[in-house]
């Protein structure tokens, strides 16, 4: 028996991880190449960074075109835009994501549409879609969640049964392969996050990627002010507004972009011995493999805890035990969306909750996903990617943590401390 450092003992581990974001001289040398260039400018405004990345982007995807946007959020948007959302449509999404997943619908008052997520793979549950279609719905708009794939083949199979557009939210999976096809080329668009905790980043930034040329030039011109795009064949003219990225930020892409694959097989390899590790430890669930992804892009490692068989002792208290043991980790790291303290939707801010109903929908009180709401509240525990960029060491530090806490986890039983308080809440209401 050891004493866990929670209590009082040792951690076990005193060194940090890798530190993320990961630059070097490229991403200096790049920057420094912007700054004696004169263009700094965003895309579509020709940058000989912004196009290089654009182009190497969607090649690793899969995809014919790439456009950089200033954020995450806005590539969702850009792409609700592109498949002609309209006030009033309905759009599927998973409940356990980002509220930025689903913050874009709203914007274009629109209504989002929670479906429950799978237990096997935390993302959308594919078998509850249909029952979730509507006359009203125009499009399903998966997340590749964590480190797996929402069942493409399945919600494909719907789309096109129904007649819907696809967008894949893309803001974990930067990488990713669906039996050979990059994540975010499947569907009518892909959206990234270059958010800075995101597999690539610049900061802030983000990218739509698509096959369709229209798709591409409206994405274009919204995110550009509303002018033209760079081909202009369909002559669309909408109104947009200024949502570019900068030439310095597609300068860091660039270098973030040429370290992926390194980092991919790094990732892949410590991951791997993670579970070899983790595979036959009480407690602790693995996600369910599936071998149509035929490249993991793990934005976090996701992991399942059941206190059953943790003599009861809640997440809140394992997590909190394995951070002072020194592993970064979280286990409220999403809430299902509609309960959410970062969506404190009000109908009369959104008219078309109201449209043709008597009373408005309750967006944060009508739903009930019960996976979703297990995978919050009880199960799931998230360890960042840049845990698996280091050596077999750090991974062996990671499993070594899980172990001792379970060891020891009756230390933990009724124990009060500030870390079990801070993961109680949701990170939104955190102390920084
Ligand atoms: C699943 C998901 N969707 C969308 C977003 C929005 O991206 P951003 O923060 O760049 O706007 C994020 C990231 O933050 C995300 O994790």
């Amino acid at each position: 028996m050891s004493k866990l450092a929670i209590t009082g003992g040792e951690p076990l581990r005193k060194t940090p991880f890798t530190q993320w974001p990961l630059a070097d001289n490229k991403e200096t040398a790049a920057i420094e190449d912007v700054l004696a260039s004169s263009k700094w400018g965003g895309q579509p405004f020709p940058g000989k960074y912004a196009v290089a990345f654009a182009q190497g982007f969607g090649e690793l995807h899969t995809a014919k075109y790439a456009q950089c946007v200033n954020t995450g959020t806005v590539a969702i948007q850009a792409a609700l835009i592109a498949i002609g959302i309209q006030p009033g449509d309905e759009v599927i999404a998973p409940a356990y994501t980002w509220e930025g997943t689903v913050g874009p619908v709203l914007l274009l008052n629109a209504v989002p549409v929670f479906v429950d997520v799978d237990p096997e793979t935390y993302c959308m549950d594919a078998k509850l879609i249909e029952r979730a279609i509507t006359p009203k719905t125009k499009a399903i708009l998966p997340v590749h969640l964590g480190m797996r794939f929402a069942d493409m083949d399945e919600i494909l199979r719907i789309a096109s049964k129904h007649g819907l557009k696809v967008i894949e939210d893309c803001a974990h999976a930067h990488g990713g392969k669906w039996k050979g096809k990059g994540a975010g080329s499947m569907g009518d668009l892909g959206a990234f996050s270059f958010q800075s905790s995101k597999l690539i980043t610049s900061g802030e930034g983000g990218a739509v990627i698509t096959n369709n040329l229209e798709y591409m030039e409206l994405v274009q011109s919204y995110i550009n002010a509303g002018r033209a795009s760079v081909t202009d064949q369909f002559h669309h003219r909408i109104v947009g507004f200024n949502y570019r990225l900068g030439e310095f930020q597609a300068a860091v892409l660039c270098a973030q972009l040429e370290r992926l694959p390194q980092q991919q097989k790094i990732r892949e390899e410590n991951m791997a011995h993670f579970e070899d590790r983790l595979k036959n430890t009480p407690a602790i669930g693995l996600l369910k493999p599936d071998p149509r992804i035929t490249r993991v892009a793990p934005y976090g490692y996701v992991l399942k805890y059941f206190s059953d068989q943790g003599k009861d002792i809640r997440r809140a208290a394992f997590v909190a035990a394995l951070q002072l043991e020194g592993i970064p980790c979280d286990g409220l790291f999403y809430e299902p969306v509609y309960k959410s303290s970062l969506f404190p939707v009000k109908a009369a801010d959104f008219p078309a909750l109201s449209w043709g109903r008597e009373k408005a929908l309750d967006l944060r009180n009508m739903y009930s996903c019960p996976e979703a709401e297990k995978a919050a509240y009880e199960e799931a525990v998230w360890f960042p990617h840049q845990l698996f960029l280091g050596n077999k060491k750090d991974v062996d530090a990671i499993a070594d943590a899980i172990e001792k806490v379970l060891e020891n986890i009756e230390q933990l039983r009724g124990l009060d401390h500030k870390a079990i308080r801070q993961q109680q809440l949701s990170r939104a209401d955190r102390e920084s």
